[in-house]
């Protein structure tokens, strides 16, 4: 990482648009933009080759298993993988052991974030002790504590108690913090593993069906109306669902929602190989589900891309398919999948990319220091993309702990080469997609 007070980026489009130009950053903040002089010196320059500018990506939805599970993750391995996939916030999840139920814990994986300081790390706050969703967590002691945490989810498990849940809403309308709903009824789901449709039938897999979704989302929804509360869906993954959201809108509630990046391009038609990298909580779903969202995304219905990055080891993903851990990672791979199904499939230019990755998922949270314009006064949050590269994802190359990626040995469009985090920059790569320095 270097650390500097002054840095130059030459030969960059911001969002992709009009003539290459230069951006000057002092003091982590976006001093000019336009034709730099020759004379200007900074004390780091970065050629931006004529790549896209965007603002830092954000991602609400990130497992960086810290504390508990560092042999799969930790808030450094996940902050280098954050900021190699050119992010400059995440917002890492309460399922770690124990769980981040109070502001012990949420306090400490925030600290953690700023020593390693390649990524803003927000925890995000249990609803619930113990995601046991029973009893509501103190979020109000996370909130005030030095995290200021802003978004909670007992996300791997939904809080499926409608009382409790009417509950979290109230509680959180009052703090001026947001719930995120990992929507799934336990009931319709028991024991299974794979998205129910004719794949899991023929495979023999115990199907988990769209309604366990939709019903939550439509509860949901309802419960934040009557608490003139907000609510924002996690990893949206049906058609029905995106529905759901824009009959929700249409009634004025404040609802908003994500998707991940490999519902957006992959579905079951993979399972039939019975390898553990593609299970994962929602399944993978159909492939018209897959064209919902990505129109839903491209149309402002579902606002965000988050990646749910959920690191695994070797051993609770390489078994029987039934027994393998739910969870794939996504940090490194979220932009080029988003531009394989959204900028080459000419859903999304980079301008909208700039608003599903960063613009959109900062404003939900409320994060004043993220997913601004690229204009001078703005904080120097920043990625550098080469639209034209291409690149074959290793697992053995991944920054990340663990190897359970589903985009092994594919080749994405995209590449990500330098990401810069309040003027200091905290990935770069060498010239013409080489390795990271
Ligand atoms: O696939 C998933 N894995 N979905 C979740 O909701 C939780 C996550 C995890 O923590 O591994």
């Amino acid at each position: 990482m270097t650390v500097t007070g002054s840095v130059l980026i030459r030969n960059v489009r911001p969002y992709g648009e009009g003539e290459p130009l230069d951006v000057a950053v002092t003091d982590g903040v976006i001093a000019a933009v336009g034709a730099v002089p020759d004379t200007h010196v900074a004390d780091d320059e970065i050629d931006g080759r004529g790549g896209v500018l965007l603002p830092g990506l954000v991602d609400l939805h990130t497992h960086l298993r810290e504390p508990g599970r560092e042999d799969t993750e930790t808030v450094e391995s996940g902050s280098r993988a954050a900021a190699r996939g050119g992010f400059t916030a995440v917002f890492a999840m309460a399922n770690t052991a124990p769980v981040a139920d109070n502001a012990t814990i949420t306090d400490h994986v925030w600290r953690l974030g700023r020593e390693v300081g390649l990524v803003d790390v927000h925890p995000v706050g249990a609803v619930t002790v113990g995601l046991a969703g029973e009893q509501l967590a103190e979020m109000g002691m996370m909130a005030d504590g030095a995290a200021g945490v802003r978004l909670f989810s007992d996300d791997g498990k939904c809080v499926h108690d409608p009382v409790i849940m009417k509950r979290a809403l109230e509680y959180a309308t009052g703090l001026g913090v947001l719930i995120s709903q990992h929507s799934e009824d336990p009931r319709l789901t028991q024991g299974a593993v794979a998205h129910d449709g004719p794949t899991a039938a023929r495979l023999g897999l115990a199907g988990w069906p769209r309604a366990a979704e939709e019903s939550i989302v439509a509860r949901d929804a309802l419960l934040a109306r009557d608490a003139g509360a907000r609510i924002h869906v996690a990893h949206a993954s049906t058609a029905g669902t995106v529905e759901l959201i824009r009959w929700a809108r249409g009634q004025g509630i404040d609802i908003t929602a994500e998707v991940t990046p490999h519902h957006l391009l992959l579905d079951d038609s993979r399972l039939a190989t019975y390898d553990g990298v593609n299970r994962v909580n929602p399944p993978l779903r159909e492939e018209s589900d897959t064209r919902a969202l990505r129109a839903a995304l491209a149309e402002g219905v579902v606002d965000c891309v988050a990646t749910d990055h959920a690191p695994h080891a070797a051993q609770e993903k390489c078994c029987e398919f039934s027994q393998a851990r739910p969870g794939m990672l996504g940090l490194e791979t979220a932009l080029s999948v988003v531009a394989e199904t959204m900028v080459t499939a000419g859903l999304l230019d980079w301008r909208g990319v700039a608003r599903v990755m960063s613009e959109r998922p900062a404003q939900i949270v409320g994060l004043d220091d993220q997913g601004r314009p690229l204009t001078a006064g703005e904080p120097a949050n920043l990625t550098i993309v080469d639209p034209d590269a291409t690149w074959t994802v290793r697992d053995d190359a991944l920054a990340s702990r663990s190897q359970n990626t589903p985009y092994r040995e594919m080749t994405l469009p995209a590449l990500v080469t330098a990401t810069v985090l309040r003027g200091r920059v905290t990935a770069r790569r060498a010239a013409n997609g080489g390795a990271w320095q």
